[in-house]
């Protein structure tokens, strides 16, 4: 039986145990969204972990959605990631960076010249992003033209060469929780009548395009991608999210990618009886290493492995908490909680003090 410590291979990644950390938004980067001087010993101190995936960082200006988040395009923000992945690494751990574009879950004030963000359809979202003010609706967003999808896949492409630069061992392709991505593959948000709506090719035209970009900047054994497909975070729907989601998959399973991620539950959300048949199935059409997340423990975890259900679990809120994991949950030992008020925004508190066992 495959134990949840036990090393292994994530495509071409050798990791020292199955524990992962989840992506968590931080917003703590600095004016120019480089990473903030802490983010070197926040991984670091989580560098027992088999694989850090970071927090989901924009890959153009266009695809920032809330304050102080992180991006991956810019020469500063490079050389601030490049102290990250060697404070990492020093540590004998291994760290990926999410590709993040919001897409419509962004406000004008975060936006570049103020513009309306982009999105597939101008529907707007209802849902909330944390802005200089606080919480607010976020804004009506435009229709991405032929030439927006272009210049957004260059930026992916770009964000992905940087990524490369930065040091990182892999890249993350966020295709989950409403996101731009995730905007293109549903029919809640994505209603145009081009060839990139519609049909499950053409609602899928989108992240193919993202992955065709990607995969010319990065071996397919060193790129991962996470998908949502219950997920009702950030306004998402779909008329049948098995039906997309499978398909997805389908056409991802050739790439051979590294793993696909799924949240297989979101912070706050219930679970429908619908949902575990939606995750199964997707589960079920996907060949290759599987990271689960969401709403995992010592025991679940230990005992999904085992069965060889899947093949990694990815932990936000426990490993935002307790630095040191792994070990917590191979011994049994007592979890630091976590507290909500640090999650977004600040200093040290709630980000590089949580102590580690034995300290
Ligand atoms: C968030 O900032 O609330 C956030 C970011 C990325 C996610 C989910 C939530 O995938």
């Amino acid at each position: 039986m495959t134990s949840l410590y036990e090393p292994t291979k994530v495509g071409s990644i050798d990791v020292k145990n199955r524990v992962f950390l989840a992506p968590l938004t931080r917003n703590r980067s600095k004016p120019d969204y480089s990473p903030s001087d802490l983010a070197a010993e926040y991984y670091s101190q989580r560098a027992s972990g088999g694989i850090l995936i970071t927090e989901a960082s924009q890959i153009s200006p266009e695809g920032i959605g809330y304050i102080n988040t992180p991006g991956i395009y810019s020469e500063a923000q490079v050389e601030g990631w490049k102290v990250v992945t060697d404070a990492v690494h020093a540590k004998g751990g291994k760290i990926i960076l999410q590709l993040w574009h919001v897409g419509r879950i962004s406000h004008t004030s975060l936006q570049p010249g103020g513009q309306a963000p982009l999105a597939p359809s101008a529907i707007p979202a209802k849902a909330q992003t944390f802005i200089a003010t606080g919480m607010v609706d976020v804004s009506e967003p435009r229709a991405m033209t032929d030439e927006d999808i272009k210049r957004t896949i260059a930026d992916y492409r770009h964000a992905a060469e940087c990524a490369k630069r930065a040091g990182f061992d892999g890249v993350e392709v966020h295709a989950a929780n409403g996101y731009l991505i995730n905007q293109f593959l549903t029919d809640g948000s994505n209603k145009r009548t081009d060839a990139y709506g519609g049909s499950l090719e053409n609602r899928y035209r989108f992240l193919g395009e993202v992955m065709e970009a990607v995969l010319s900047v990065w071996p397919s054994d060193k790129v991962g991608v996470r998908l949502s497909p219950t997920g009702t975070f950030n306004d998402v729907s779909d008329s049948d999210p098995a039906r997309i989601f499978t398909y997805v998959v389908d056409q991802l399973n050739p790439l051979g990618l590294a793993y696909m991620h799924m949240v297989e539950a979101f912070p706050g959300a219930e679970e429908t009886p619908d949902d575990r048949a939606v995750i199964d199935a997707v589960i079920d059409a996907w060949d290759g290493f599987y990271i689960a997340n969401g709403g995992y423990e010592k025991a679940s975890a230990e005992a999904a492995v085992a069965s060889g259900r899947i093949d990694a679990v990815a932990f936000g809120r426990p490993f935002l908490a307790n630095p040191d994991l792994p070990t917590r949950l191979e011994r049994g030992a007592p979890m630091n909680a976590p507290d909500q008020a640090t999650f977004y925004g600040g200093g040290a508190e709630g980000y590089t003090d949580y102590p580690a066992l034995e300290a």
